[in-house]
């Protein structure tokens, strides 16, 4: 079967391509239309669909629109219910399920020659679980999904046997971990349904004071699910507005919240392991994408192994929804090969947008090894490698890299990216060399979804990457998926002793991660990067 697969309703609109039971495409509508998360969360923009992502997957596979035997959209009207009803405050969402239900003619409109009949809707938290549980390694496996809201649930708990799900946990709407772990973020000045890492790493420099106030809020119930009571934030914490700095106050309020998170978590999966005894544990949903709290899961629930959708956002139900159909109609998926499943460009197409772009540039012998000597040397490299990711993560395609033994790299790079300094940023290492420097968190970790201890002996090796609580977001490399990248970090490693490259999205301030070599000569130009390394060019900036 050919399905592609259609995230839009909410954000973060999506499209991913599965052609019998391999996922061969996916990508997100923001790095196409470069608009952060493609739409506000807003009914007004529920109708808008990742257009141009879903005719790039079709085109990549060589189909056209008719050539479909599905379309899989990742959420079903006829599972939502009046907001008044689900006792939200969303006086439109009537607009958006409108939009729902109208999806298979809006799809048909932009894909043309597409029957609109072959539009399924595939509820929205099946989705999510999908792309955890028939992404990852195969396996019958548990599945945890957290999110803001789906139609009418923002939690679903279940077990995958031989492909097929079976719920056993659902939480109803107004209660929702997502939406309360975004009214925080609001309150602390951050964007909702955006800026949520923001408070994870907020919370380090915190300790839990109100958790008491937490606990009363956020409670599990017998039946597997939870309750969220409002909270007054503002009895906590002042209210933080535009540029005001925070204070020990707001990182106190995060640190709580995400400590109860946590703790909620840990309840949550001992409730559904209870009922399976399940080894495997996969996670998505937007709260996935909370890689403290993964860690805690990893390390004290009973699950042998935690694995979690690098696009474990919304973006991700696209991939999930298109899996569910493929499976529905009979074809066995494989796992996601990887989470480079989106756009690249040949060696002549990367020097032709060079050439026209009339820049000096040079072809090294080895591209891996020029990045390596101008890191060592204390330069800022922008890489361009490759299939562009799949999820908020770079992982070696679309990356921004520093040396990471000088602590002030932390300082640098979030100026080149117009982020807050208590951000940390991340290191990759050659997967046979983390477990002498990590610790406490799973290795490997691709995916970067996962905190790690930082080996004491390490810290001050490579202090651009550890965060103020001795933590670091590892991403491992491995030659066999990554020999490029494994090279560029054994050519460091022999100029430096140090095994490990600073590692953060290539991107600037508010701005989606760069896609295609047109916006990494934009990136480029605007901020101040040393070399971009683009496929196996070179531009050098010139010394000033
Ligand atoms: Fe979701």
């Amino acid at each position: 079967m050919k399905v592609l697969g259609i995230n839009a309703l909410f954000h973060d609109p999506a499209a991913a391509l599965v052609v019998d039971g391999v996922t061969v495409a996916a990508l997100e509508e923001e790095r196409l239309s470069r608009r952060k998360h493609g739409h506000r969360p807003v009914p007004f923009a529920a109708w808008e669909l990742p257009e141009q992502a879903a005719r790039w997957c079709l085109e990549s596979a060589g189909l056209e629109p008719a050539d479909l035997d599905a379309v899989a959209y990742s959420y079903d009207p006829s599972l939502a219910a009046p907001a008044d009803q689900l006792g939200l405050d969303d006086p439109w969402d009537h607009l958006r399920q409108t939009y729902a239900a109208r999806a298979p003619g809006f799809i048909a409109s932009s894909l043309p020659g597409l029957d609109p009949g072959c539009v399924r809707f595939v509820p929205h938290h099946v989705a999510h679980a999908a792309s955890a549980a028939l992404a990852g390694p195969p396996r019958d496996t548990d599945v945890l999904v957290l999110d803001g809201r789906g139609e009418c649930a923002s939690h679903l708990a279940g077990h995958y046997a031989d492909g097929s799900l079976k719920t056993l946990a659902a939480q109803r709407l107004p209660h929702s971990l997502g939406l309360l772990y975004e009214d925080v973020t609001e309150h602390l000045g951050f964007l909702r349904s955006s800026d949520e890492y923001k408070v994870m790493a907020l919370a380090s420099y915190g300790t839990a004071q109100f958790s008491d106030v937490m606990r009363r809020a956020i409670t599990t119930s017998p039946d597997g699910g939870f309750r969220t009571e409002p909270v007054e934030w503002g009895a906590l914490a002042k209210r933080r507005v535009g540029d005001d700095p925070w204070t020990q106050e707001h990182a106190d309020l995060a640190a709580s919240v995400q400590r109860r998170l946590e703790e909620v978590l840990l309840e949550l999966v001992g409730w559904l392991h209870d009922r399976t005894g399940a080894r495997h544990l996969a996670l998505a949903g937007g709260v996935a994408l909370n890689c403290v709290a993964n860690s805690i899961l990893h390390a004290e629930s009973p699950y042998d192994e935690v694995w979690v959708q690098p696009a474990a956002g919304d973006a991700g139900t696209a991939l999930g929804a298109a899996l569910t159909v493929a499976t529905d109609g009979g074809d066995h998926c494989l796992p996601m090969p990887g989470a480079d499943l989106g756009r690249s460009w040949d060696d002549d197409e990367l020097e032709d947008v060079l050439r026209s772009a009339r820049l000096p540039y040079e072809r090294p012998a080895d591209v891996a090894q020029e990045v390596a000597a101008c890191l060592a040397a204390d330069g800022i490299v922008a890489w361009f490698q490759g299939r562009s990711e799949f999820g908020p993560r770079a992982l070696g395609h679309r990356s921004l890299l520093a040396h990471p033994g000088r602590a002030e790299n932390l300082e640098r790079l979030n100026d080149v990216k117009g982020r807050e300094q208590f951000r940390p940023v991340a290191p990759m290492v050659r997967v046979e060399r983390a477990p002498a420097i990590f610790g406490r968190g799973p290795l490997p970790s691709p995916y970067m979804l996962f905190v790690h201890d930082v080996d004491r002996e390490w810290r001050d090796r490579i202090p651009a990457v550890v965060h103020v609580d001795g933590t670091a977001r590892v991403q491992t490399v491995d030659p066999r998926q990554e020999p490029l990248v494994a090279r560029m970090l054994a050519a460091f490693e022999a100029l430096t002793d140090l095994p490990v490259v600073v590692n953060t999205s290539l991107n600037t301030a508010g701005r989606p991660m760069v896609d295609s070599p047109r916006d990494a000569l934009e990136c480029f130009g605007s901020a101040p990067v040393d070399l971009l390394a683009l496929g196996p060019f070179v531009v050098r900036r010139p010394s000033a």
